[in-house]
């Protein structure tokens, strides 16, 4: 029998890119996301028979109603990869409305899955959480007071029960993946767009999410996916200046303002 791996947020740019890649290596692939229209569309992309689940991440009781329905449907994963997430970039001062509902979808989803999977998997003495989190779990950048919080949120509690199961002997693998820019809609939106004289760094989602397949099938329990990515968190252990200058670049024009040359006009 395949094994099974189980993606949210699978019909966005890396959800659907692990999922080929899982299908490559033989993997049954169980699909998660809000979007029912998507969903709908998914056994034609990925040419196979794909069981899916609409839930909005958000809700605590969407949430264990699917993983009472995954379990119910025989189809709980060897791997539950919780990949969905949102990003909302504005002045702190405009993000009091949206704030939690950042937090709920990119960290509070991610706690209540875990602790389900914890549960399932130790029944099964077995399994793998992996959480993806971002480059912005481990640097912070202005205007992203949100996606920061939820990011930084998911790296120190994905890393603190690795150690906690590892100190029980429990063996379950849990997995943290951290990627620097990918050209996917999160980094498109009308309120954000990532600036054009940097598109060139961005990594290619179908790269990207080959680079996330490959790191989980080689056990490595914490992956840096994306050049982008590796570059700016060794920048960022250079010191204050260079922590700046990342700060800018979700902000500046052009490379002047970049580098502090040229002043940012507030948002
Ligand atoms: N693209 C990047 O530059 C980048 C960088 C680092 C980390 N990430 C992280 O990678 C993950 C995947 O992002 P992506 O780049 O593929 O973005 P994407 O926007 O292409 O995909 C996000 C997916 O999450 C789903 N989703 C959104 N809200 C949901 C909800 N409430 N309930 C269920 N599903 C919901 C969307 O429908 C979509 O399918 C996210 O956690 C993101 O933070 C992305």
């Amino acid at each position: 029998m395949s094994k099974k791996v189980l993606i949210t947020g699978i019909c966005g740019g890396l959800g659907m890119e692990m999922a080929k890649g899982f299908i490559k290596k033989g993997y049954q692939v169980i699909g998660v996301d809000i979007d029912d229209l998507a969903l709908e569309g998914l056994e034609d992309k990925l040419g196979q028979e794909i069981p899916t689940f609409v839930c909005d991440l958000r809700n605590r009781g969407q949430i264990e109603q699917l993983c009472m329905e995954v379990v119910h449907k025989g189809v709980f994963p060897d791997i539950w990869i919780n990949n969905a997430g949102v990003a909302t970039i504005a002045p702190f001062m405009e993000q009091i409305d949206s704030f939690s509902d950042v937090m709920d979808i990119n960290f509070n989803s991610i706690l209540y899955t875990t602790h389900f999977c914890v549960g399932e998997m130790m029944k099964r003495n077995q399994g793998m959480i992996v959480n993806i989190a971002s480059v912005a779990g481990h640097a912070p950048c202005p205007y992203f007071t949100s996606y920061n919080a939820s990011k930084f949120a998911v790296v120190g509690f994905t890393r603190s029960l690795r150690h906690e199961l590892k100190l029980k002997k429990i063996p379950i693998d849990v997995v943290l993946v951290s990627p620097g820019f990918v050209d996917t809609n999160i980094i498109n939106q009308k309120s954000f767009e990532f600036p054009d004289f940097m598109k060139f760094m961005l990594s290619k989602p179908e790269v990207t999410g080959k680079e996330i397949v490959d790191g989980i099938l080689k056990g490595k329990n914490e992956i840096f996916p994306t050049l982008n990515g590796k570059l700016l968190l060794g920048l960022g252990k250079v010191g204050a200046p260079v922590q700046d200058m990342m700060g800018h670049l979700m902000n500046a024009k052009n490379w002047k303002q970049m580098f502090g040359i040229e002043k940012i006009d507030p948002k």
